[in-house]
């Protein structure tokens, strides 16, 4: 007889039963990917979708582990990320570069990516229609990646994935669920607003924590 039915049993008897926690480690589910990288990023960097191809020098595709447990997600490039091509590489991305080392990590041991491929004029916010058209390349990174975990950088990513648009102090502190994948997703502040805000990098990093320990049972 299994240990389960078992239970019932054994506590009405007073006897104590020490059974194994459930993990509390992230898990994910598995979506089949129907392209492959190459086909993936050959389609995103000749992306005609919306009008942002007009205005952008390349396509940001993004970077790092294509096995990454952790896969970070920005709002689009801005004038840096557009000139060279890749995701955080302008005073935000040395910014998150730094935080991802106070937890151990190396950009090259996570895949960053951005809602957006192309970078928007002046960097204002992505329009929904914009957005509508690029996450598509998005969810196959996602799919083809199958991250154990989700790290949402900042309003606008966080407001794609979670389908919702609460404050991002509501958002941070608790871990949700990328609803397409499955995958455990936390959010936290975009580095850009923490150079015009340093006073909450100290929270920052106490979401980096939370990341580092989420992670941690699922290494
Ligand atoms: N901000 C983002 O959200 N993404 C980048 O790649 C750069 C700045």
């Amino acid at each position: 007889m299994k240990n389960t039915t078992l239970l019932p049993y054994l506590t009405a008897m007073g006897i104590d039963v020490f059974a194994p926690r459930q993990s509390t480690a992230a898990t994910t589910a598995i979506i089949p990917p129907t392209l492959n990288w190459e086909r993936l990023q050959q389609q995103a960097a000749t992306c005609q979708r919306c009008s942002l191809h007009q205005t952008r020098t390349q396509t940001v595709f993004g970077v790092g582990n294509r096995q990454a447990a952790l896969m970070i997600i920005g709002e689009a490039p801005g004038f840096y990320e557009d000139q060279q091509g890749m995701p955080f590489v302008g005073r935000a991305g040395q910014l998150l570069t730094a935080m991802l080392q106070a937890i151990g990590l190396a950009r090259e041991d996570v895949y960053i990516a951005n809602i957006l491929k192309c970078r928007p004029p002046n960097n204002r916010d992505p329009l929904p229609e914009e957005v509508q058209s690029c996450t598509p390349f998005l969810e196959q990174q996602i799919t083809l990646i199958q991250p154990k975990l989700l790290l949402a950088v900042g309003r606008i990513a966080a407001h794609y994935l979670l389908k919702q648009k609460s404050s991002l102090e509501t958002l941070r502190g608790k871990i949700h669920y990328f609803s397409k994948s499955h995958t455990p997703l936390i959010v936290t502040f975009h580095p850009a607003y923490l150079l015009r805000n340093p006073q909450d990098k100290k929270k920052a990093l106490i979401d980096l924590q939370f990341v580092h320990d989420t992670l941690q049972p699922i290494h």
